[in-house]
Parts: structure tokens; C-alpha cells; sequence
């Protein structure tokens, strides 16, 4: 059998987070496992370039600069997003939904209640909120089948009023071998050492990404498609 990794399908092996109903207290330390992760492979950096770009043409004007991040797990990203905009002076509205009502409640216990951060419990195809200037995601899209991946692409394109930003992995065997090795050795959460090389195995090549895009046939420019340091796609579109 060829390992899902080194494969050219993305694996259809459900992650365990997503499957496995647990306790608050399990799922908030799988999800702060990950958030140490980000941080320790500076995952969010690629999303906060881009938003500078953006924020760079911002007409003050037009108030508070409205970011949706979707799958936003414990909110690490919109904190990042926080500082960042702070120390750049852009007013935000930060939003994250997630499907999992546990991670609105972790994300708000990791939250200052001063920060410009709202956590919604929601189902991204059932979330009919907006307008959003911007609609961002990480590690989330390979949680989604390729007909729902093409539709989570056609949905951010008519919500997103300045663009959107995808960031997520590679599906390459030096990611899958360093995870599996970092979260055993480590000893994160059962969730994380299970889901971490899985989420590698049902994550997209530039093939992928092409064929995705193509199938969704988004209006305007093409959409840029980046190999990112440590093992990311990260897929942008600006209107
Ligand atoms: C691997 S976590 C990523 C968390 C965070 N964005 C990060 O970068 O660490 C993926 C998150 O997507 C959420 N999710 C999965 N399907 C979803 C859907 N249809 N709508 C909203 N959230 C979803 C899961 O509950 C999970 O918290």
C-alpha cells in the first residue's frame, strides 16, 4: 500500500478531532498542542503579510477593518492578527467561527475580553454573517472533502469584500515524518499525535490546489497559489 503521504490522492481518513466526541478540557489541550505548533513553525506569519498588503491600501474611512477567520480553533491566529494590527494602528473586527463549540470556549479563556475578538459557534456552510473584508483560514481546509473544498472557495470569493487567504499544509513524506516525530516525542495530546501526520496525508500539492481552483472557476484574476516555509500552501485572491 503507498503511504497517504507520498501518495498523489489526498487521504480520506477522518482526523479524530473531528470525529471523536470528547471532554472541553481534552479538546481545549488538543487545540492548545496545535497553537504551540503554530507558533514554534511561525505558521500564522504568511497570513499577517498578506493582511499588511491589504491594510497598506485601507481608506481609514471606511471604519474598522472586518477579518472572519474560519475553523479558528483556538484563536491564535485572530490574537496575532490582534497585536499586529495594534502595532500597525488599523481598527479591526475580529470574528472566528468554528464548528466545535468547545473551541469558542477555549479560544474565549485564552482571549483578553479588551481584544477586538468575537468567537462564534457555526458551521461555515450554514454561516450567513458579513460582509467581511477579509476571510482567512488556517489548517482547516484539509478537514474538507474536494467538492466542499471547491465550494468553501466559491463561498469566501462572494463574501469576501477585499480578498481572502487560504494557509494550510503540504502533503510532502518531511512534514509527515517531523510531525509524527516532534508529537510523539513531545508527548501532545492522543488528538494531536494521531491528527498531526494525518492532516499532512489529506493536505494539497500545487497539483491539487490548480485542479481546486480550476474547478471553481472563480471570477476575476487567478488566485496565487505559495509554497510558504515549513511545508505550506497558502492561497490568496484580492478583489
Ligand atoms: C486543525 S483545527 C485548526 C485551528 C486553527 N485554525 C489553527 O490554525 O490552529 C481545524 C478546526 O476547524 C474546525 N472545523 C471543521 N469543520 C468545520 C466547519 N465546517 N465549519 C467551521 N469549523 C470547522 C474544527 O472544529 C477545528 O477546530
Amino acid at each position: 500500500m503507498i503511504p497517504a503521504y507520498c501518495s498523489n490522492a489526498r487521504s480520506n481518513v477522518v482526523e479524530l478531532m473531528d470525529a471523536e466526541p470528547c471532554p472541553y478540557e481534552e479538546f481545549a489541550a488538543c487545540l492548545r498542542d496545535i497553537a504551540r505548533i503554530n507558533a514554534a513553525t511561525n505558521a500564522h506569519a504568511p497570513t499577517l503579510w498578506w493582511l499588511e498588503r491589504l491594510w497598506r491600501t485601507q481608506d481609514a474611512g471606511n471604519g474598522a477593518f472586518r477579518v472572519l477567520d474560519v475553523g479558528c480553533g483556538y484563536g491564535d491566529a485572530l490574537r496575532a492578527i490582534a497585536r499586529r494590527a495594534a502595532r500597525r494602528g488599523v481598527v479591526v473586527d475580529l470574528v472566528g467561527i468554528d464548528i466545535n463549540p468547545w473551541a469558542k470556549r477555549a479560544a474565549e479563556a485564552a482571549t483578553a475580553p479588551e481584544a477586538p475578538i468575537r468567537y462564534e459557534t457555526a458551521d461555515l456552510f450554514a454561516y450567513d454573517d458579513g460582509p467581511y473584508d477579509a476571510i482567512v483560514s488556517s489548517l482547516f481546509t484539509h478537514h474538507l472533502g474536494d467538492d466542499e473544498a471547491v465550494a468553501f472557495l466559491r463561498w469566501m470569493h462572494a463574501k469576501a469584500r477585499r480578498g481572502w487567504f487560504v494557509n494550510d499544509l503540504h502533503r510532502h513524506v518531511v512534514p509527515f515524518a517531523f510531525i509524527a516525530l516532534v508529537t510523539r516525542v513531545g508527548r501532545l495530546h492522543r488528538f494531536v499525535r494521531n491528527d498531526a501526520p494525518l492532516s499532512v496525508a489529506r493536505a494539497f500539492r500545487r497539483a491539487d490546489w490548480d485542479a481546486l481552483l480550476a474547478r471553481a472557476a472563480l471570477a476575476g484574476a487567478p488566485p496565487r497559489v505559495r509554497w510558504e516555509p515549513l511545508f505550506r500552501y497558502c492561497v490568496a485572491w484580492e478583489r
